[in-house]
């Protein structure tokens, strides 16, 4: 997973990806379950929330920036730094819970970090997690592809949105049961009149590292045009986000 992550701007202007991951909590099957690993727990406020449930929690992220601001706000909580695709627990867990993070992760890591997944549950523990789907932002990873091209650049798709039926198989390949799954649309409101180019300089770093910055600014802004028809609605733009949550149970 590389980004390097304006930590604070995140925090303030992007909490709705904290925010709707409340709703993820609620999938967890919560009879016996005492210790939760947050993967990728970013700036720590899931974490916090898990451990306001009376979870013994620790949360574990790639990003020192995100992991000073998650100790600052929750000193009480664990929090240790490492990479999804290659950690190791000194203990299995009940829950590995994770919210808005497999994205990030290129397809071919997806086993690997699976694979970490399933070692560090106990026997009968359960994955609970939401990540893009199939479909995520198509609209705006479009425009970008079509204005790149016409700027003479390639467009390199930074993200992996996987379908439910492509996810569940590679969960089922390292062993996992899948026991709940759902894709679905998700609209979501952006914060300001800036909030479409603000989300784009923020999520979309990678494909603009090889472009000019006079070119970077006329192609967010070309995009900004494009795309209000679609995504500027009574002066709130909105980013059109498609989720894929899943529960699966080590078995
Ligand atoms: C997401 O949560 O789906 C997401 C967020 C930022 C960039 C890409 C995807």
């Amino acid at each position: 997973m590389n980004q390097n992550w304006n930590a604070e701007k995140y925090t303030s202007d992007f909490s709705f990806v904290h925010n709707y991951g409340n709703d993820v909590l609620e999938l967890i099957d919560t009879a016996g379950v005492k210790d939760v690993l947050d993967l990728g727990c970013g700036n720590g406020a899931l974490t916090n929330t898990l451990a306001e449930k009376g979870f013994s929690v620790v949360g574990m992220d790639a990003s020192e920036e995100m992991l000073e601001i998650a100790r600052n706000n929750y000193p009480g909580i664990s929090f240790i730094r490492s990479d999804a695709v290659d950690f190791a627990l000194e203990k299995p867990v009940d829950v590995v819970f994770s919210n808005a993070v497999f994205h990030w992760i290129d397809k071919a890591d997806q086993p690997r970090m699976l694979e970490c997944v399933y070692r560090a549950l106990k026997s009968g523990g359960q994955f609970v997690f939401e990540m893009g789907g199939i479909g995520n932002n198509i609209l705006i990873h479009s425009a970008l592809a079509d204005i790149f091209r016409e700027y003479g650049y390639t467009y390199k798709m930074p993200f992996y949105f996987p379908s439910v039926g492509e996810y569940a198989g590679m969960l089922e390949a390292v062993g996992f049961q899948v026991r709940f799954a759902v894709l679905f649309d998700r609209p979501t409101k952006l914060k300001g009149e800036n909030g479409l180019s603000d989300w784009i300089n923020m999520f979309v770093k990678n494909p603009f590292l090889e472009v000019d910055k006079g070119d970077k600014d006329a192609i967010i802004e070309t995009a900004v045009k494009r795309l209000s028809s679609d995504l500027y609605k009574d002066n709130t733009w909105y980013a059109d986000y498609v989720r894929l949550r899943m529960r699966a149970v080590k078995k």
